[in-house]
């Protein structure tokens, strides 16, 4: 599309939102380990609009908010998804009538939870992390919500799960699947899991901007190389459709047609 097609105030519009949003970037990445509540863009949690957002639309379940306040204490809760994104993927799960969820990358399982919560009684989620250290911190929280019989976590690589799931019959019998874990296997991640994905189901993938470096990947930054390609690979896949959101450090959802 030609700027000449746009009418002027878009154009005007759409230069401030972009002055914005840069701005909000560049605030955002001074403190990158400060955003304990959101990591999203709009400025961290600290940026009174971000402050809005999640003062206006947060409904935490309580053990949920016990969970997030424990997994600050740890050094790692950089990891931790953005709790306003977490709550969206609830939503969506519940808008899909979801049943069966897949989460790749547990770490203390916020989100975990969150599906958790959000799935029928005869739900489950297959929760897939190599640490025990990280998911141990979790465990006692799920117990306390009373979700703990519809976690079945798996410690060992994910692609070893994903091949088990697939050689036990279960390819199509999932509704939702969160790709969160190591980078590099992200292509392999989202391969197995459309294999795994019922026609109509989702798979989001986080962390598609990575705090922007994929804006200017350097050829030996493997983890950056690796979600580029995947966005790329993604924007022409014609077995699913498309969104890309700036939610968190970007969220895309692929639908399996
Ligand atoms: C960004 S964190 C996940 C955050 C989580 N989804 C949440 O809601 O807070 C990434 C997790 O992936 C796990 N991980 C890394 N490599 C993995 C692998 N090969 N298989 C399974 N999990 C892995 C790490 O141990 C870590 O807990
Ligand atoms: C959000 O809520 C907190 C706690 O109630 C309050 O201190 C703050 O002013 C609110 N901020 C906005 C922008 O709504």
């Amino acid at each position: 599309m030609s700027y000449r097609n746009i009418s002027k105030e878009a154009l005007v519009g759409s230069l401030v939102v972009g002055v914005v949003f840069v701005a909000g970037y560049v605030l955002g990445k001074k403190k990158p380990f400060r955003m304990s509540i959101s990591k999203s863009h709009v400025g961290g949690k600290d940026s009174p609009l971000m402050q809005y957002v999640l003062n206006h639309s947060l409904r935490e379940h309580p053990v949920l908010k016990s969970l997030r306040l424990r997994t600050m204490q740890d050094s790692w809760n950089f990891m931790m998804v953005a709790c306003e994104q977490s709550q969206f993927m609830a939503n969506l799960a519940k808008l899909i009538k979801a049943k069966k969820v897949l989460e790749i990358g547990v770490y203390t399982g916020y989100n975990t939870l969150n599906m958790a919560l959000s799935l029928p009684e005869d739900g489950v989620v297959v929760a897939c992390d190599i640490s025990e250290e990280y998911t141990n911190i979790g465990k006692p929280f799920w117990k306390e919500a009373g979700v703990e019989h519809k976690i079945d976590l798996r410690i060992q690589p994910a692609l070893q799960t994903l091949d088990e799931l697939l050689s036990s019959g279960q390819a199509e019998t999932f509704d939702f699947v969160f790709i969160d874990a190591d980078k590099v296997n992200y292509d392999n991640y989202y391969e197995k899991s459309l294999l795994l994905l019922r026609k109509g189901g989702i798979i989001a993938i986080d962390n598609v901007l990575w705090s922007g470096r994929v804006l200017n990947p350097s050829p030996n930054d493997a983890d950056t190389v690796a979600i580029d390609k995947l966005n790329k690979k993604l924007h022409r896949d014609i077995r699913v459709t498309l969104s890309m959101l700036t939610v968190g450090d970007g969220l895309t959802l692929a639908i399996k047609l």
